[in-house]
């Protein structure tokens, strides 16, 4: 389903986009709602790199940290990452400790637009309270690792291209701030 925003401005991003616009953030931010929004919107294709490792690993991710621990896991985001980005154009939606990994890191600095997904800590706590798919969430009180983890990753989330901040209320209130930012971004550049 298209979604009605000035053509125009569309047009633009279309042409000035040279590289794959890739959504960074800690875990429930949105990243995937608002990534798949974003490129039904910019007719670009979407892709989710969990997703993605999901189905190259042939198990979901909390059996991969069970199984092997997160540097194996970290291993394997990589790759796909680095997979998707040689690929086309498109949208990616990246698990929240992806640009953490320092040659993740590098390739995505270098070879994308990147958008951080702010939001606040309780917004984030009642969205990822709504499953126990996140294994990092699972040893103790979300509140304080979710708390912890922005300390650690906020200094790295805010060398992104572009920060958005994301609340309570439907994706789609977030997508016209965010194109209005990729909008000035690509202008600007
Ligand atoms: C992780 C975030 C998850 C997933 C994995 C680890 C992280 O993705 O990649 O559980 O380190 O923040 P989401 O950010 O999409 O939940």
């Amino acid at each position: 389903m298209a979604l009605a925003y000035e053509d125009d401005m569309i047009t633009d991003i279309r042409r000035r986009l040279d590289r794959p616009v890739v959504l960074i953030g800690l875990m429930g931010v949105g990243k995937t709602r608002l990534g798949r929004m974003l490129a039904t919107t910019l007719d670009l294709p979407f892709v989710d790199s969990d997703e993605e490792i999901e189905k190259a690993a042939g198990m979901d991710i909390s059996d991969i940290f069970e199984r092997y621990g997160e540097a194996h896991f970290r291993d394997g985001e990589h790759r796909v990452i680095k997979r998707l980005l040689e690929g086309p154009l498109r949208v990616i939606a990246t698990g929240g400790g992806a640009i953490m990994t320092p040659k993740t890191a590098e390739l995505m600095w270098e070879k994308t637009l990147t958008i951080w997904i702010k939001a606040d800590i309780d917004v984030m706590v009642e969205r990822t309270s709504r499953t126990d798919k996140r294994p990092l969430l699972q040893s103790g009180d979300s509140k304080t690792i979710l708390g912890e983890l922005a300390d650690k990753r906020y200094p790295i989330y805010e060398k992104a291209d572009i920060m958005v901040e994301s609340h309570n209320g439907p994706a789609k209130s977030i997508l016209e701030p965010t194109l209005n930012a990729i909008d000035s971004y690509l202008r600007l550049r």
